[in-house]
């Protein structure tokens, strides 16, 4: 596993990922706590100074490889920010190898149905497998017929329905899907890193 390296700057369909730059925080704080996000995400207000540093880390962490999406055809407007967690599997004995990877997306609502969410998760998969990830790991509430999209689109596979096992400030318990893919199961990578 390539903990140390960045796995951006990277093309993916018509999105330009990268690593996070100081500057970003603004622009995804104009979505991250927009209310048709928040429908569908565990933590339903980020902390403005949080996500600021965080995304600060993101830069230098060895295993928390978040970047942002810039939209070509928008002048290098970020629209939407992806995550790429490197952790171990469970069960692994320490040390052992940082060898499970989660993505996870948030696509500004004003981008979104335009196929930006599919892009960037595709992107976030070919980065977290060329990181060296023997497993990809991702998670979406049950009712979210875009994200489940995305991951099927990918070609991961449904693992787990945990019935009401996300509590939602507003919704209460919801239903998750889980979804993986190893890397023996990757098919063609459609994103490309930039040198
Ligand atoms: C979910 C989300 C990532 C989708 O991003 P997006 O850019 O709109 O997705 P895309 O345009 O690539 O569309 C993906 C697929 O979902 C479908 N889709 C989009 N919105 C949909 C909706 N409201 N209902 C049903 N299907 C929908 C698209 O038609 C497409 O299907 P296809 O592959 O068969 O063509 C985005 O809406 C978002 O960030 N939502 C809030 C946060 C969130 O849910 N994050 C994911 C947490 S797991």
């Amino acid at each position: 596993m390539t903990t140390g390296s960045s796995p951006w700057p990277r093309e993916a369909g018509p999105l330009l990922l990268r690593a996070p730059r100081v500057g970003d925080a603004e622009q995804v704080l104009r979505f991250r706590n927009d209310a048709g996000v928040n429908r569908f995400m565990v933590h339903t207000h980020v902390d403005p100074d949080d996500l600021r540093r965080d995304l600060v880390e993101a830069v230098t962490s060895p295993t928390d490889h978040s970047c942002v999406a810039e939209l070509a055809e928008r002048d290098g407007e970020v629209v939407a920010i992806g995550f790429l967690e490197l952790r171990r599997g469970s069960g692994q004995p320490r040390p052992a190898a940082l060898e499970e990877a989660l993505i996870g997306y948030v696509v500004d609502p004003v981008h979104a149905g335009q196929g930006v969410g599919s892009a960037l998760a595709r992107g976030l998969l070919d980065a977290a497998f060329d990181l060296g990830a023997r497993r990809v790991v991702a998670a979406c509430f049950a009712d979210n017929p875009a994200s489940v999209r995305i991951l099927e689109g990918l070609g991961m596979r449904r693992e787990r329905h945990g019935v009401q096992a996300l509590w939602h400030a507003e919704l209460g318990w919801v239903d998750e899907y889980e979804y993986a893919m190893l890397a023996s199961e990757r098919s063609v990578p459609r994103s490309r890193p930039l040198s």
